[in-house]
């Protein structure tokens, strides 16, 4: 049974991953850290082992497994300690504030030979596997663009996550699982970034586009808005044999695709207001079909058993060190683009 310490006994840290490693049945949280003497209590509560400093829990020897589940900007500290002191780290998205950090953190991994992943979780939601299987499966064609959003309208929480210092924002909040999400899916070497970046009702970006060009014709957009009470659908992507929305997270949404590859231009034509159009008419009922989404099986306790295999040498780790920095360099691109209203070119 592997022994798992955590820092920052938070949501994530107190609820979500030890649940997660309870349900491998091959790993147990048994001790914890964190500033908020509060937040201790719970964990002695809880059963664990209540650490009054980082360096008391990392000196514990049963503990090979260290969760970094602190604000953003603690995520480099802690994960460089304890790969120092010879853990096996799973540390929270955004894995780091920017890519320098990563960098370090990855030379520390690398040289301790220990585990270091990214908690990527978002590679198991239900509405990005069936994007993946249905684009993957050719069922749209060859992809040209993707859009991929969430839209809430409660504003952000309001806790450390409205504090630029802190990691605050939406780019490192949701934005780094939808990116993650995409690149995971494409491998093609992006070639632009633009982002759209703005600050509505909080300091720290709460609503932007981020537009992305891959070097083989592929376009993204990745949208994350904070105030929004009328939602367009989570994914909409175009492919160059037909077009696929998915709705939401329960994965309502269609294919709707030629039933040949070439256009054939009939007769056609629609009048608006202000006068007609061919190229917008519709296309006869008959050259088109609807499909349904493929009906897809995912489990997200399979993150967590992935990374105790990796832990044990059974298989590699399913976030690779090279992803999480090809990750890094969007967002530091997508910072420096919003920030300075300029497109970034690799
Ligand atoms: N993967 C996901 O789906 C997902 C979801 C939510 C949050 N997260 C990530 O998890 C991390 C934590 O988010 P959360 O929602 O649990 O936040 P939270 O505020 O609920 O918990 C953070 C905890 O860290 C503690 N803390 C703050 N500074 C600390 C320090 N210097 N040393 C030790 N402890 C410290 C706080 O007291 C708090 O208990 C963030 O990186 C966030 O981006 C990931």
């Amino acid at each position: 049974m592997h022994k798992v310490g955590i820092i920052g006994y938070g949501g994530m840290g107190s609820g979500w991953h030890p649940q997660r490693f309870e349900e491998t049945g091959r790993a147990k949280a048994v001790a914890a850290y964190d500033i908020n003497p509060v937040k201790l209590e719970k964990a002695e509560k809880d059963g664990l082992v209540a650490c009054r400093s980082a360096e008391e829990l990392l000196a514990m020897p049963d503990i090979d497994i260290i969760v970094v589940a602190t604000p953003n900007n603690f995520h480099c500290k802690y994960s460089l300690a304890a790969l120092e002191a010879g853990k096996n780290v799973l540390c929270e998205k955004p894995v780091m504030m920017n890519a320098a950090e990563l960098e370090k953190v990855l030379a520390m991994a690398n040289k301790t030979g220990k585990i270091f992943s990214a908690h990527q979780n978002r590679r198991f939601d239900r509405d990005f596997v069936t994007v993946k299987t249905a684009v993957e499966g050719g069922m749209i064609g060859k992809p040209f663009y993707i859009e991929s959003r969430v839209q809430g309208c409660r504003g952000i929480p309001g806790d450390w996550r409205c504090v630029t210092a802190a990691g605050g924002g939406m780019i490192y909040d949701w934005g780094i699982h939808l990116l993650d999400q995409i690149l995971w899916m494409e491998k093609s070497p992006v070639t632009e970034v633009y982002c759209h970046l703005l600050k509505v009702k909080y300091d720290v970006d709460d609503n932007f586009k981020l537009l992305l060009k891959f070097k083989n014709g592929l376009s993204a957009l990745i949208e994350i808005d904070t105030y929004c009470f009328l939602p367009l659908p989570r994914w909409h992507v175009h492919g160059d044999h037909g077009t696929m929305v998915v709705d939401d997270w329960n994965c309502g949404g269609k294919i709707k695709k030629s039933k040949t590859l070439e256009m054939v231009w009939e007769e056609g034509v629609v009048w608006t207001e202000g006068g007609p159009t061919k190229t917008m008419a519709p296309r006869p009922r008959e050259s088109v079909e609807e499909l349904a989404l493929p009906d897809v099986k995912t489990d997200v306790v399979d993150f967590s058993r992935n990374f105790l295999d990796a832990v044990e040498g059974r298989c590699p780790q399913l976030v690779r060190h090279d992803e999480m920095l090809r990750v890094m360099k969007v967002i530091d691109a997508a910072f420096r683009s919003g920030n300075e209203g300029i497109c970034i070119k690799f």
